[in-house]
């Protein structure tokens, strides 16, 4: 990839601002001072902008630990978005969530760059597990273990049979391989037992870190991320 094209898609700074920067002899490839941008920049290069290492990994994979309040969206114009909780060259790289989680649930949100691994994460193809933790009103039973393991149906489809373990009177751990809209709560709901909180503890084969606290992100490893792209049958692609 030609040098100044690659500096903008890094996230470095706008084309226009790309060319200053090399102008100015601040960036170097394998050591030496490069200030043609149109140059092509060789596979597993060393670059460097004013001395630092730069990352030249075009994907990037996040785990975000979304908290209470805020909304699973690009941008909104009136309130906050996950995307406000992570610095800007997270954006300017093209990091989108994978799939949302409702305004008032908190718990693990995957970020990503490659938009087909967003695209077969969420699709029906690819069951990707998604367990939640859901303290409701009213109190858990076997029935609800019965109901939700053999689909339950709600107003406009059946939910696809759902694992739910009882783990305190008025809470459940439940896996779900679909991510519909409201999913978890309308699937209480439809037993009767509104959900009161939501947590989701895990995306596929990705734990929520425990060293996150809400409001905070990581990159995932580099296990994690080709975990990901096994689960959507994909090869990983660095
Ligand atoms: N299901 C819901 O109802 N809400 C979420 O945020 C996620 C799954």
């Amino acid at each position: 990839m030609r040098l100044d094209k690659l500096l903008c898609n890094l996230g470095v700074a706008s084309r226009s601002a790309c060319r200053d920067i090399l102008k100015a002899g601040r960036v170097q490839v394998n050591g030496t001072v490069w200030k043609d941008g149109s140059k092509n920049v060789p596979e597993g290069a060393y670059l460097s902008l004013d001395g630092k290492r730069l990352d030249t990994r075009l994907s990037r994979h996040l785990m975000l630990y979304k908290p209470q309040g805020v909304l699973t969206a690009a941008e909104d114009h009136k309130q906050k978005t996950v995307m406000d909780l992570l610095p800007s060259c997270y954006t300017a790289l093209g990091c989108m969530p994978v799939g949302r989680l409702d305004k008032d649930t908190t718990g693990i949100l995957i970020l990503t760059t490659d938009g087909e691994l967003a695209h077969r994460l969420i699709g029906p193809k690819f069951h990707v597990d998604k367990v939640y933790e859901a303290r409701v009103e009213g109190l858990l039973e076997e029935a609800d273990i019965l109901a939700f393991a053999e689909g339950l149906p709600l107003k406009d489809f059946t939910a696809l049979p759902a694992k739910l373990e009882i783990i305190a009177p008025d809470t459940g751990r439940l896996t779900v391989q679909e991510g519909k809209y409201h999913q978890v709560k309308r699937m209480f709901g439809a037993r009767g037992k509104p959900v009161i909180a939501l947590h989701r503890l895990s995306f596929g084969p990705i734990l929520l870190d425990k060293e996150l606290s809400p409001g905070m992100f990581r990159e995932l490893t580099g296990e994690e991320a080709a975990a990901l792209y096994r689960a959507a049958g994909m090869e990983p692609n660095e």
